[in-house]
């Protein structure tokens, strides 16, 4: 999703890694920055305290966000790294919300990868969504835990324009989802089975590599042209 928006739209995307268990960068061929996490630790470590004295609260921002930005080949990454331990870090994720916001202001086209559940999401992010997409494949209990997510989206007034629904994993001759909609989702999209994907999650190597043809690129770059015109 981000070659495709990048190559179309011809501008660097801000390529956001949500899940802590972080791969987006590892996918990308780009070694994270500083993690959010860890500037958060930081910033817990001085005990909650505004910038340092002295330092005007934008340029205490500024400063952070170069630390956490790394700049990769056609997009820029954002890892979030490890949530919060116990306790409340009120003004601290108030602050990482604030970072979060200002960096995307920056950016035609943010690409949030997101751990499943939407509690990750509000929680680092206040801006609108104007596409989440839900992945899942053709198993009874995937889809649920698909219409799930859609509800609890709804249940959390999370700003979101459109919904859609992504069935990863087609065979390769596959003619599209198994299902033209879902309650819940304003679109269904298929991705099919794609062998240079596979071949390369053997040594987690960067997937920007993949052919144009690919059947999985090409009906990724399909559901984003479509959310794009339904915009
Ligand atoms: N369309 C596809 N074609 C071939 N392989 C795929 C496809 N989609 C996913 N995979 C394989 O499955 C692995 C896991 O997929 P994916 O990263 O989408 O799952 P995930 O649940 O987001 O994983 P994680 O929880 O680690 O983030 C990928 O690394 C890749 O090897
Ligand atoms: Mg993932």
């Amino acid at each position: 999703m981000v070659r495709h928006i990048h190559e179309t739209a011809k501008e660097v995307v801000l390529a956001v890694d949500a899940d802590p268990n972080a791969n987006l960068g590892a996918k990308l061929g780009t070694e994270p920055g500083r993690t959010l996490g860890s500037i958060r630790e930081d910033m817990l470590a001085r005990g909650e305290e505004e910038p340092p004295t002295g330092m005007p609260k934008q340029e205490y921002l500024d400063y952070q966000i170069k630390l956490a930005l790394k700049e990769g080949d056609g997009f820029d990454l954002l890892t979030m790294g490890r949530q919060e331990g116990p306790g409340c870090y009120c003004y601290v994720n108030n602050m990482l919300r604030t970072i979060v916001d200002s960096i995307s202001e920056k950016y035609g086209f943010v690409v949030i990868d997101n751990e499943a559940g939407m509690e990750h999401l509000s929680r680092r992010t206040t801006r609108a969504s104007n596409v989440l997409f839900v992945l899942c494949d053709e198993t009874k209990g995937s889809q649920s835990a698909a219409r799930r997510i859609s509800q609890l989206s709804d249940e959390m007034r999370l700003a979101i324009g459109r919904k859609a629904l992504v069935f990863n994993r087609l065979e390769p001759g596959s003619s599209g989802p198994p299902i033209g909609h879902m309650d819940g989702f304003h679109a269904v999209y298929g991705v099919r089975s794609s062998g240079a994907i596979l071949a390369r999650a053997e040594e987690t190597e960067s997937l920007l590599s993949i052919p144009r043809g690919d059947p999985a690129f090409t009906d990724i770059a399909k559901a984003v042209e479509a959310e794009r015109r339904a915009r």
